[in-house]
C-alpha cells in the first residue's frame, strides 16, 4: 500500500533521441506561444485506492486513453498555467508556483478530483526542468510555460466522480501570447454568451469553462478582437473577465478598479500581483463589482484612462478598445497607457531577476 502523505519519488525514463541543440535553438528563437514542446513530460497516477503513485519524468509523446475514459465524456479536468523565466547568470526561476499548486488544488476540489501535494507538485516542476532546463529560452520576454493538468481517467460511463486520475506536466517555450506583442488589442462584448454562473465553475481552471468561450472568441477574432469579455450571467450587468485574463481599469485620479473575486472568476496570480504592486506604490485598488457602463462610459467620459488585460500568458497586455456588435469605445490607435506599461515593466524585471523580488515571489526551479 502506498504511503500517500511521504513524498513522492520519481523515476526518470530519459528520450533516446531528443530534439537537437540546433533544431532546439532555432525554436527558441521564435518559439510563438504553445506550438513546440520539450523532449519529455511528468505523468502521476492517482487512485482512489492507492492514493498518488507511478511519479515519472518520461519521453513526451502521445498517451492512450480506454474511449470509456472519463475526462472524454464529463470533462472532468484542471489545469494550471506558469512559466519558467531565465536570469541573466543562466539559473531558472519560477513565479509563485506555490499559487499554482494552492489554485489546482481549488479547481481539483470543485471538479471531484484528487488534489495534489504542493511538494509533490513542486517536485513536478524540478524533475522536469531538470532533464529539459536547456528548452527555457533566454531571449527578451521570453520563458518556458508550464502546463501542470489533471484529469479523471477512469474506464466508467456512469456519471460520478472518477476513481482514477492522472497528473501530468508539459511544457512549451514561449514568446509573446499575442503575436502584436506589447502592442493594444481589441476586446469583444459578445451579446449574448456567458462563461459562468453563479454556483458553476468559473473560478476553477477547469477546461469546460474554456470550452464555453471558443465560440464567442471566434465571434471575437471574426471582429478583430484578440479576446472576448464576459458579464456577470444573471444580469450581464458587470465585467467578470476574457476568456483567459483579468482586467484592470485606470481611473483619471489615478485609481485601479478590477472585478473582486465573487466565485465567477479565476483568482488570477498576476492580478494578485500586480495588486500588491500598486499598493505598494501607494495606488488605491478597488477590489468590486465593476459594471461594464463604467467601463464604456468612463472611456467615452475620459473618466476612465487606461484599461489592461493581465494573465500568465498575456502578462500586461494594454486595451485600447471595447467593440460589440452596435458600439465601439475607446481609439483604436490609441497607445497602451502609461500605468500599464510602469506596472508591466516592474513586473518582468521582478520576474526575470532585473530588480530585487521584495515580496519572495520567485522560486529557484533549477537547483
Ligand atoms: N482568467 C482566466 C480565465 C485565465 O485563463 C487566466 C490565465 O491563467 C487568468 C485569468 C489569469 O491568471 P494568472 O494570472 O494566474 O495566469
Ligand atoms: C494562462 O495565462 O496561463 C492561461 O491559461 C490562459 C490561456 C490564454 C493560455
Amino acid at each position: 500500500m502506498t504511503d500517500t502523505t511521504a513524498p513522492l519519488s520519481f523515476e526518470i525514463s530519459r528520450h533516446t533521441s531528443p530534439v537537437n541543440d540546433v533544431v532546439r535553438s532555432v525554436i527558441l528563437d521564435d518559439p510563438g506561444f504553445g506550438n513546440h514542446f520539450t523532449d519529455h513530460m511528468v505523468s502521476i497516477d492517482w487512485s482512489i485506492e492507492g492514493g498518488w503513485d507511478n511519479a515519472r519524468v518520461i519521453p513526451y509523446g502521445p498517451i492512450a486513453l480506454d474511449p470509456a475514459s472519463s475526462v472524454l465524456h464529463y470533462g472532468q479536468e484542471v489545469f494550471e498555467g506558469l512559466k519558467a523565466y531565465r536570469h541573466e547568470d543562466g539559473s531558472i526561476w519560477g513565479f509563485r508556483p506555490e499559487a499554482n499548486a494552492t489554485r489546482l488544488n481549488l479547481s481539483a476540489r470543485r471538479l471531484a478530483l484528487p488534489e495534489l501535494p504542493v511538494e509533490d507538485f513542486m517536485r513536478s516542476l524540478r524533475e522536469l526542468i531538470a532533464v529539459d532546463g536547456a528548452w527555457v529560452p533566454s531571449e527578451y520576454d521570453t520563458s518556458l510555460y508550464l502546463r501542470p493538468f489533471m484529469i479523471a481517467n477512469e474506464s466508467f460511463l456512469g456519471v460520478r466522480a472518477a476513481q482514477k486520475a492522472s497528473y501530468m506536466l508539459i511544457a512549451s517555450p514561449a514568446g509573446p501570447y499575442f503575436s502584436s506583442g506589447v502592442k493594444p488589442v481589441s476586446i469583444w462584448l459578445p451579446r449574448e454568451y456567458s462563461r459562468a454562473g453563479r454556483g458553476g465553475t468559473g473560478e476553477a481552471k477547469s477546461g469546460g469553462n474554456y470550452a464555453a468561450s471558443l465560440l464567442p472568441q471566434r465571434e471575437a477574432v471574426e471582429n478583430g478582437c484578440a479576446q472576448v469579455l464576459f458579464l456577470n450571467a444573471e444580469n450581464r450587468d458587470h465585467i467578470d473577465e476574457l476568456g483567459g485574463m483579468n482586467v484592470f481599469l485606470v481611473t483619471r485620479d489615478g485609481r485601479l478598479l478590477t472585478p473582486n473575486l465573487n466565485g465567477n472568476i479565476l483568482h488570477g496570480i498576476t492580478r494578485s500581483s500586480i495588486i500588491q504592486l500598486a499598493q505598494d506604490r501607494g495606488i488605491t485598488v478597488e477590489e468590486r463589482p465593476v459594471s461594464i457602463h463604467e467601463w464604456k462610459d468612463g472611456v467615452q467620459s475620459g473618466e476612465i484612462t487606461e484599461v489592461f488585460a493581465c494573465g500568465t500568458a498575456a502578462v500586461v497586455t494594454p486595451i485600447n478598445t471595447l467593440k460589440g456588435e452596435d458600439f465601439l469605445v475607446g481609439d483604436p490607435e490609441a497607445p497602451a497607457g502609461e500605468l500599464t506599461l510602469s506596472l508591466r515593466e516592474e513586473l518582468t524585471d521582478i520576474q526575470y531577476g532585473r530588480r530585487p523580488d521584495p515580496h519572495g515571489w520567485m522560486t529557484r526551479l533549477d537547483s
